[in-house]
C-alpha cells in the first residue's frame, strides 16, 4: 500500500524536489503552496498563515489522498539583517510563516497521522538554527524555534507512533537563493562567498536535501525521532584550516 504525503511549499525548490522524490518512491503526494504545482501532484492552494485555509486544505488533501502518513513541513520565507533592520511587523510576518505555519499544518494533520501505521513529520529547519550567521537575526530566530519545536513535538507524539525530525540544509541552490543573488550588488562575488562558506566549496542541491527528507519520512527511519539531519556540505560539523 502506498503511503500518502503532504508537502508544504511543494511548489518550488526543496519542497518540489522532496515531493518529486517521494512520488518517485511510490508515495501519493499533495503539495500545499500559495503557488501549487500541477500533475503528477495534487496541488492545493493555501497560505499557511491562515488557519481556516490550512484546516480546509489539509482536510481536502486527506480526502483526495485517502489519509495522511507523512507531513513535510517545508514552506518558509527568508529575512535579512540584524535585529535593528526589521520592524515588529516583519518579525511577526516571518514567524507567522516559518513557525506558526508549521504549527497550523501539523495541528490540522495530527488527527490523520494518528490513523497511520507509519506516521512521520519532517520539518525543514536550517543551518541558521545551529550556527550564528551574520545578517540573519530574524530568519535564524525562526529556525531556532523550528528546531526546538521539532524536539518538543517528537516528545509529545512518540507514544502515539508519530515520528518528528528535521533537516538542516546549508545554503541550497534553489529559486530562493537565485532571488537573493539577483538582488546582490555583486551576484558572482556573493555566490563565490556562499560557496566558500561551506567546507565542500559548493552549495547544497535541492535534491540532496530531498533525499534526507525522504529518508526521515520513510518507514526505513522507523527508529529515528527528535533528530536534526544536517545537509550542509559540512558547515556545522567541520572546522577546517584556511587553505594554503
Ligand atoms: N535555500 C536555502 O538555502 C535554504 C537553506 C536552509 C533552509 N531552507 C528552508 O527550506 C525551505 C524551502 O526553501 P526553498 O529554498 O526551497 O525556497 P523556495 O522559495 O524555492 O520555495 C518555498 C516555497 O514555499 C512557498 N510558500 C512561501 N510562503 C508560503 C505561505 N505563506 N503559504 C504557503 N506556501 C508558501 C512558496 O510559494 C514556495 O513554493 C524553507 O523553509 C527555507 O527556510 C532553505
Amino acid at each position: 500500500m502506498s503511503l500518502k504525503a503532504i508537502v508544504t511549499g511543494g511548489g518550488s525548490g526543496i519542497g518540489l524536489a522532496a515531493a518529486t522524490l517521494l512520488a518517485e518512491r511510490g508515495m501519493k503526494v499533495a503539495c500545499l503552496d500559495v503557488n501549487p504545482p500541477g500533475e503528477p501532484f495534487i496541488g492545493i492552494k493555501v497560505d499557511v498563515t491562515d488557519d481556516a485555509q490550512v484546516r480546509a486544505a489539509v482536510a481536502e488533501a486527506a480526502e483526495r489522498l485517502g489519509g495522511i502518513d507523512v507531513l513535510v513541513n517545508n514552506a518558509g520565507i527568508g529575512a535579512q539583517g540584524t535585529i535593528e533592520d526589521n520592524p515588529d511587523s516583519e518579525w511577526q510576518r516571518v514567524f507567522d510563516v516559518n513557525v506558526f505555519g508549521m504549527v497550523r499544518v501539523a495541528r490540522a494533520a495530527l488527527p490523520y497521522l494518528r490513523q497511520s501505521e507509519h506516521a512521520s513529520i519532517v520539518n525543514t529547519c536550517s543551518i541558521a538554527a545551529t550556527a550564528g550567521l551574520p545578517q540573519r537575526a530574524l530568519y535564524s530566530a525562526t529556525k531556532g524555534a523550528v528546531l526546538s519545536l521539532t524536539l518538543a513535538m517528537a516528545a509529545d507524539h512518540v507514544r502515539e507512533g508519530i515520528r518528528v525530525n528535521c533537516v538542516n540544509p546549508g545554503t541550497a541552490d534553489t529559486p530562493w537563493v537565485a532571488r537573493l543573488l539577483d538582488r546582490a550588488d555583486d551576484p558572482e562575488g556573493e555566490r563565490a562567498a556562499l560557496n566558500a562558506r561551506q567546507p565542500m566549496g559548493r552549495l547544497v542541491s535541492a535534491e540532496e536535501v530531498a533525499a534526507a527528507i525522504a529518508y526521515l519520512a520513510s518507514p526505513e527511519a522507523g527508529a529515528t525521532t527528535g533528530t536534526a539531519l544536517a545537509v550542509d556540505g559540512g558547515m556545522q560539523g567541520l572546522r577546517l584550516r584556511a587553505p594554503n
